[in-house]
């Protein structure tokens, strides 16, 4: 298959995690034959230092020419602390969620069988967690029309959402309700907001032409604690924007790091793929950030176009650098491992899955590469 991949790096961790899920999409289309096109640009805070704008017209061109786009993170502390920024990166990619028309963002959370006892939570809890979050992407409190006085003393954002608006993402969550466990969660806070109960109202009609899902429903501040209390009672849970935004980061402790989850962005025309973390900027260049979120979102993009048996080489040979601790120190303090040498490992056991990358205890102790 040829595919034209757009890769936007962006801010702190961003390039180092990329370039992993690179090598990993490089071994695949070694292993597959396939042909990949890769093409490079900017967004975020370094779009910002040399372009003046966090989502540059040629980014997003680039972006609406390729046939996918694997993201990196996005964000500065410098732009964290200063309320008054009037330019932030994160408009970049809120920018281009809605450019691309990418209304569904699908965040899978899963437990790794051999991190188990990485999570803070307990093992007889978190055991057989399996669900994943459809969060709506483009519209909500995070687009709805934003005020601030002229004393700048009172602000607000407003929550709106159209019956279309909730339709289409809804009709992609019954569906992969269906192929999954047939159980639906809509969360909301319909006993307070408007804007929930016309979710309700919009998602409970378009149930009825799934009568095979089980439709449930929960308010927000109930389910952020039953994720945490009992997660494994969740198959698909489809919610609103920013309670997605609230509940996934939620979601990525149960899994024991948040360097693990990856997520893919859907719309009519594109798809955009990403790690659910943010730019962890003071770990820039340190080589220590988890590239797998990153390599898993590559996953989720070869399957996004049909890769299955390609995605699978991915996602074990995931799972054998995890079995066999090559992990990076959010998973295990003590780990030797860095951001390059997991990436390597996983890419290394694409192309060949008995590969066993002989670890060299010697070069450990000297500070050489570790990987002979
Ligand atoms: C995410 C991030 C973004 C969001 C930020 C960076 C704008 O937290 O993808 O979850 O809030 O959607
Ligand atoms: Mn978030």
């Amino acid at each position: 298959m040829n595919l034209n991949i757009a890769l936007l790096p962006g801010d702190g961790v961003g390039p180092e995690v990329l370039a992993q899920a690179v090598k990993c999409l490089q071994a695949v289309e070694e292993t597959f034959n396939h042909n990949f096109i890769y093409r490079e640009a900017l967004v975020g805070a370094i779009a910002i230092d040399k372009k003046g704008s966090p989502l540059p017209d040629k980014t997003l061109q680039l972006c609406k020419d390729a046939d996918a786009v694997l993201f990196g993170a996005i964000g500065d502390p410098k732009y964290d602390i200063d309320p008054n920024a009037k330019v932030r990166p994160e408009q970049g990619l809120l920018k281009l969620r809605k450019e691309l028309g990418l209304f569904t963002n699908i965040r899978p959370v899963k437990v790794f069988p051999t991190l188990i006892e990485n999570s803070p939570l307990k093992k007889e809890i978190i055991s057989g967690t399996d669900f994943t979050i459809y969060r709506e992407l483009t519209g909500g409190i995070y687009f709805g029309e934003k005020k601030l006085n002229e004393k700048g003393t009172v602000a607000s954002d407003l929550c709106e959402y159209s019956e279309k608006e909730i339709s289409r993402i809804a009709h992609l969550a019954f569906k992969a309700a269906k192929n999954r466990r047939n159980k639906l969660t809509l969360v909301d806070k319909a006993n307070v907001l408007e804007s929930s109960r016309l979710w309700r109202k919009v998602v409970t009609k378009i149930g009825e032409s799934y009568p095979e899902v089980n439709l449930e429903y929960l308010f927000v501040d109930n389910a952020a604690m039953q994720i945490i209390l009992n997660p494994s009672q969740f198959d698909v849970i489809l919610t609103e924007n920013m309670f997605g935004d609230i509940i996934s980061d939620e979601g990525s402790v149960i899994g024991g790091s948040i360097g693990l989850l990856a997520s893919a962005s859907v719309g009519d025309d594109n798809a955009m793929f990403e790690p659910i973390h943010g730019s962890y900027s003071q770990a820039k260049g340190k080589d220590i950030a988890n590239p797998i979120a990153s390599i898993l979102s590559a996953a989720m993009l070869l399957e996004h176009f049909g890769l299955f048996e390609e995605a699978m080489a991915v996602r074990e040979a995931v799972d054998k650098s995890l079995e066999k601790g090559i992990m990076t120190p959010d998973l295990d303090a003590k780990s030797q491992y860095g951001t390059n040498q997991v990436g390597d490992f996983i890419a290394d056991n694409i192309v060949d899955s008995d590969d066993d990358f002989n670890i060299n205890d010697e070069n450990i102790d000297l500070g050489k590469s570790t990987i002979i």
